[in-house]
């Protein structure tokens, strides 16, 4: 019988070589004893928490007069854009006979059941059943706090109570005209914290060698505080052309192996959100990625991933314009290989039943702990669907 690696063993100590960080200041080891009592749980089914603002479709998904059904962490959630305008979130079933509102009719400001028309506002309560009048009506269903902001509808999935104060997060670069930003989103099949990993850890350029050719990364140092991680990292290409398609990420070509090593990239996890910025040496923001994974099933087995991406335009903007689908096509060729890694994880993790991850690299034993540490309790309901406490009104 072959022995399961514990959780974590081996993860500060092993040998580590071109990850070493220049700047140790603050050891994974000592982030980790910080919290001596923390259980370790298997970070592959620590749900997601619900108490943040999560993007559950983009704007035009739904149309005017329109409901389109969405699932956050396997709870049904419809999302209804008003004959105004206006959209809202309501669980996704009618209280009469449990069927999903999103087949349903929007009717002026409130949305229709399919089946027998009861009617709900965007508060969730019913207001109108067509057969019976509006004297003896029911409680409706739960609602929740919904906001629309450039060009995503989010949703509180979680307490209610702490919405407001929650902030929604700034959002890349959009609304900056000196960037042109990209919006992206792709269904992968794992759970959100490979995700995470995946972009925090850049050693993994060798999956990428037919992309970017062959670049070292080299981590400049991390930092951490409530709730986020980060590190940064510059690059020195070992061999090969710079690509392309990154050259117009950093709106200047270089030749051979020039100047990429002055260029920081820093990667942050600020839960649930991560980010991924690239300074020239003259401190010049050139990228701006926004990220999230929404976990879709219950099992949070699948994400749904939306993505902005800013590039800052060069000199003369037009040319970033002209160049834009062959941004395209270069960032999703990386996120294609990113995708297939990562659902081959999800599987091994599926087959052994356990996490036997043997990490070495610091920040992302640091990043671990962050998401076991952010995520919802276990008594929140994990693989049921997260849901705090009772819903709001229900029959
Ligand atoms: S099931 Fe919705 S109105 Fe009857
Ligand atoms: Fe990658």
């Amino acid at each position: 019988m072959h022995g399961v690696p514990s959780l974590d063993s081996s993860t500060i100590d092993a040998p580590v070589d071109a990850i070493a960080d220049a700047s140790d200041e603050v050891s994974s080891a000592a982030f980790v004893e910080a919290r001596p009592d923390a259980p370790v749980r298997d970070l592959r089914r620590v749900p997601i928490h619900p108490d943040y603002w999560y993007p559950l479709a983009w704007s035009h998904e739904v149309k005017r007069g329109k409901a389109h059904g969405v699932t956050f962490a396997g709870e049904p959630i419809v999302l209804v854009r008003t004959e105004s305008g206006v959209t809202f979130a309501l669980e996704d079933r009618c209280a009469h006979r449990q069927v999903p509102l999103h087949g349903g009719v929007v009717d002026g400001e409130n949305i229709r059941c399919c089946y027998h028309g009861w009617t709900y506002d965007c508060t969730g309560r019913c207001v109108d059943i067509p057969y019976i009048g509006r004297e003896r009506l029911p409680n409706g269903v739960r609602s929740y706090p919904c906001r629309e902001e450039q060009g995503l509808i989010f949703v509180f999935p979680g307490n209610p109570a702490l919405a407001e104060e929650r902030p929604l997060p700034p959002l890349a670069s959009l609304g900056d005209k000196a960037y042109k930003t990209r919006r992206f989103g792709r269904e992968v099949k794992c759970h959100y914290s490979f995700m995470h990993e995946n972009l925090m850890d850049m050693n993994h350029q060798f999956l990428h060698r037919k992309q970017m050719g062959q670049m070292r990364a080299r981590s400049l140092g991390r930092r951490h505080g409530e709730g986020w991680v980060e590190v940064d990292y510059t690059f020195a290409r070992m061999a090969g052309e710079q690509p392309i398609g990154e050259a117009l990420v950093f709106g200047q070509s270089r030749k051979g192996t020039q100047g990429a090593d002055k260029d920081v990239m820093t990667i942050r996890t600020q839960y649930p959100y991560q980010t991924l910025q690239i300074r020239t040496s003259d401190s010049t923001l050139v990228m701006n990625l926004w990220i999230v994974y929404v976990p879709v099933d219950s099992e949070q087995r699948t994400n749904r991933t939306f993505g902005l991406l800013s590039i800052r335009k060069p000199g003369i903007p037009v040319l970033l314009d002209m160049a834009w689908p062959l941004l395209v096509w270069f960032t999703e060729r990386i996120f294609k290989e990113d995708r297939w890694i990562v659902e081959r994880e999800q599987e091994a993790h599926d087959r052994q039943g356990a996490d036997w991850n043997h990490e070495v690299f610091p920040v992302i034993n640091e990043l671990r702990a962050l998401l076991r540490e952010c995520g919802a309790p276990p008594a929140a309901g994990h693989f049921k669907g997260v849901r705090i406490g009772p819903a709001e009104a229900t029959t």
